[in-house]
């Protein structure tokens, strides 16, 4: 995540230029397929109608920061 620069803009429990990851994880809940919501806008670099840097990173990766957003609590 880190190293991607998702802590650049993020933080788990305050907003900073994107949103905290604890918020992103509560506006998740329950919904079906949030892990593949998240893979998609990093991967295509967009949030709903909003832009959002690309990741460049593997699915493998891109997986494991979405799990890692959805576990902040
Ligand atoms: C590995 C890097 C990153 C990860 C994993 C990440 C993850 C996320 C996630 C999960 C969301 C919420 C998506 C949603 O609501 O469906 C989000 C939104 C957002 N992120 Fe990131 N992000 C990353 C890097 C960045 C960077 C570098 C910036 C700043 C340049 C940024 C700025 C934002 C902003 C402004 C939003 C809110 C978009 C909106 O208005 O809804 N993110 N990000």
């Amino acid at each position: 995540m880190k190293a991607k620069g998702g802590l650049g803009c993020h933080e788990v429990d305050k907003k900073k230029v994107g949103p905290a990851f604890k918020d992103v994880a509560a506006k998740y809940q329950g919904k079906k397929d949030a892990e593949g919501n998240i893979v998609k806008a990093l991967k295509d670099g967009k949030v709903g109608d909003k832009a959002h840097p690309k990741a460049t990173a593997s699915d493998a990766e891109l997986k494991a920061a979405a799990q890692y957003v959805l576990s902040q609590k």
